[in-house]
């Protein structure tokens, strides 16, 4: 985050027009000298109460209280923190937010990034126009049409398309003054030959683009939807690079931000047309996560625009995978997930655009807390018809159980159970809850909660611990890939002490007893762990080996000499590319 000068924040105040500003939501009648009334926009009334000082640039609800000064006002009706109101101002004033001592280096870098950052903006500008007004782009504008959305949405969203020339983009990018290397750096060009040393073209031809920005609406990237007409993937994105990172970009967030603050909620859906389907029937507190399972990043983001986060991905079973991926993300990050319940085979888009607001909206009324997701779809899932079928089923849902504290849902949650595993309520509680008898894997121990609503925050080197325990019985579970993935991982991948001498051992001495009796009982822990999983894959593993290698480069940067973080940092940013990758993979 840059640091700005002191003197913005008092010329930007200067030079704003608050009667304006106000006026976008709500109309404002003088009432005496510089004072102005209006309906108050943060509550509902049908008297004016609102009252806006032109001169103070100060605003005051006499119905709910509400009051701040200008900054006040857009962090509260935009849901931005101050910075993001600063430069909210800072672009509507015109007045340019000066950075304080920059060395030449990080003036330079920031240069740079402005020029990519006005390339794209300029692309996705021309893009949009091309849609809209090119005789090419007719085969599209009737797709979207005949997929119900309309102008207003994709002007919204500012969907645009490719031409199919090579080199459109390209030239008319130079010809305003771009380099070569310049666009190649946006992602908007490539090189082609086999060597990578050929002709430069465009990225995006004859597809619709949709412009992937960032939480402030600046374009970063695209993902581009294939007409049908070439055998490339269904949307083509912006490949990773030095400002595009898919794994940090909630699809919408800056359209949703308003709404959501108001709502205090947040749907999270898979796919661009997902969330223009539903901003066009009315319900605008909706991002998508782009197809993939959240990465921490996004539930960051999440998590800033309202604490309560409705996910609304396919019910398919990859869907349902990213769900539980994305509790594991959230887990630590104090947001409310819930699961709305989507019918078979229909994503949010087809709802929407079929039945309209309501339906949707039904839809999100009906949404589950995660652990009653996470406990049904498991009962679901499992063997009910044998006594080891249960005792699994049971093993698997203590787990969930433990992150929920005594409440009316667990008691809920615990008679469902009893109910679908046919035993008493008593036997139930008692193996669904009790302290169990070392059979666990060290990664079922978790505190219970004290709220029901909130999740626990489990300490970092303990969600650690966890993470290199089931990595571990991971890579007995899965033979010689396992074996494999042993052998990469160093000393530095473990923060637990226990972990990082059974990864020695079961490397360099996996039949031999150690004399350790703590050691002993770690391994035979990891082993039954081990016995437990199913249906993982090597994809599953190599996601675990990246998440044990992020957290070793993060414990890394925090012991780090100042001269090593800028190396460590990058290493930290390929390794998440590597991770969002590897957790593509695994879902497919
Ligand atoms: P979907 O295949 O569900 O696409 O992928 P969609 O958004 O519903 O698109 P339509 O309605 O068929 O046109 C969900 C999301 O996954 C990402 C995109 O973000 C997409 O919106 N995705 C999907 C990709 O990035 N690449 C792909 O090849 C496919
Ligand atoms: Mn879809």
């Amino acid at each position: 985050m840059p640091r700005y000068r002191d003197d913005a924040k008092e010329r930007i105040r200067d030079a704003v027009d608050f009667v304006a500003l106000v006026e976008e939501r709500t109309e404002l009648r003088r009432s005496s000298g510089a004072n102005h009334m209006g309906r108050c926009p943060f509550h509902e009334e049908r008297t004016p109460s609102f009252s806006v000082n032109a001169q103070k640039k100060m605003f005051h609800c006499f119905g709910c209280g509400v009051e701040g000064d200008v900054f006040d006002y857009v962090q509260l009706v935009e849901n931005v923190d101050f910075v993001g109101a600063l430069e909210l101002l800072a672009a509507r004033t015109g007045i340019e937010l000066e950075v304080e001592d920059e060395d030449p280096q990080a003036a330079e870098r920031r240069r740079h990034r402005e020029r990519l950052l006005e390339l794209l903006e300029r692309t996705a500008a021309f893009y949009e126009r091309f849609l809209w007004e090119s005789r090419e782009a007719a085969g599209a504008r009737a797709y979207l049409a005949e997929r119900g959305l309309t102008e207003a949405t994709l002007r919204a969203y500012r969907v645009g398309y490719a031409p199919s020339a090579w080199d459109t983009v390209l030239r008319s990018s130079q010809r305003a003054g771009f380099k070569a290397r310049e666009l190649h750096d946006a992602g908007l060009v490539v090189r082609g030959g086999r060597d990578g040393r050929g002709r430069v073209y465009d990225r995006f031809r004859a597809r619709i683009t949709f412009p992937l920005a960032d939480a402030r609406g600046r374009v970063l990237g695209f993902g581009a939807r294939t007409m049908g007409g070439d055998r490339g993937p269904k949307y083509l994105n912006t490949a990773e690079n030095e400002i595009f990172h898919k794994g940090r970009i909630l699809y919408g967030a800056h359209l949703a931000r308003a709404a959501a603050g108001k709502a205090g909620a947040v749907i999270v859906c898979e796919g661009y047309t997902d969330v223009l389907a539903l901003h066009q029937a009315g319900v605008e507190n909706v991002v998508a996560s782009m197809g993939t399972a959240l990465t921490e990043d996004q539930v960051g983001e999440l998590r800033k625009l309202a604490p309560v986060v409705e996910l609304a991905l396919d019910a398919d079973d990859a869907g349902q995978e990213a769900m539980l991926r994305a509790a594991r993300v959230a887990a630590s990050s104090r947001v409310e997930l819930r699961v709305v319940p989507l019918p078979e085979g229909r994503d949010p888009a087809d709802v929407a655009l079929a039945d309209g607001a309501e339906a949707v909206r039904a839809l999100v009324g009906r949404s589950v807390p995660f652990v009653r997701f996470r406990v049904e779809r498991t009962l679901a899932r499992g063997d009910l018809s044998s006594a080891e079928g249960k005792d699994k089923v049971i093993e698997e849902l203590r787990p969930a159980f433990a992150t929920i504290g005594e409440s009316v849902l667990r008691e809920e949650l615990l008679a469902v159970c009893a109910d679908r595993l046919a035993i008493s309520p008593d036997l139930a509680r008692s193996l669904l809850l009790g302290r169990g008898r070392g059979a666990r894997p060290a990664a079922s121990a978790a505190p219970a909660a004290a709220r029901a609503d909130e999740r626990p925050r489990v300490p970092r080197e303990q969600r650690d611990a966890r993470l290199e325990a089931a990595f571990l019985a991971l890579c007995l579970a899965l033979g010689a890939d396992g074996a494999r993935h042993l052998a990469e991982v160093t000393d530095e991948h473990f923060s637990d002490p226990l972990a990082r001498a059974a990864a020695r051992r079961l490397r360099d001495a996996p039949d031999a007893p150690p004399e350790d009796p703590e050691l002993a009982a770690y391994l035979d822990r990891v082993r039954r762990a081990a016995e437990r999983v199913e249906a993982s894959t090597s994809a599953t593993l190599e996601v675990e080996r990246l998440q044990l290698d992020l957290r070793r480069v993060e414990r890394l940067q925090q012991a780090a000499e100042p001269g090593a973080r800028a190396a460590l940092a990058r290493e930290r940013i390929a390794i998440r590319q590597r991770l969002d990758e590897a957790i593509d993979r695994s879902l497919r």
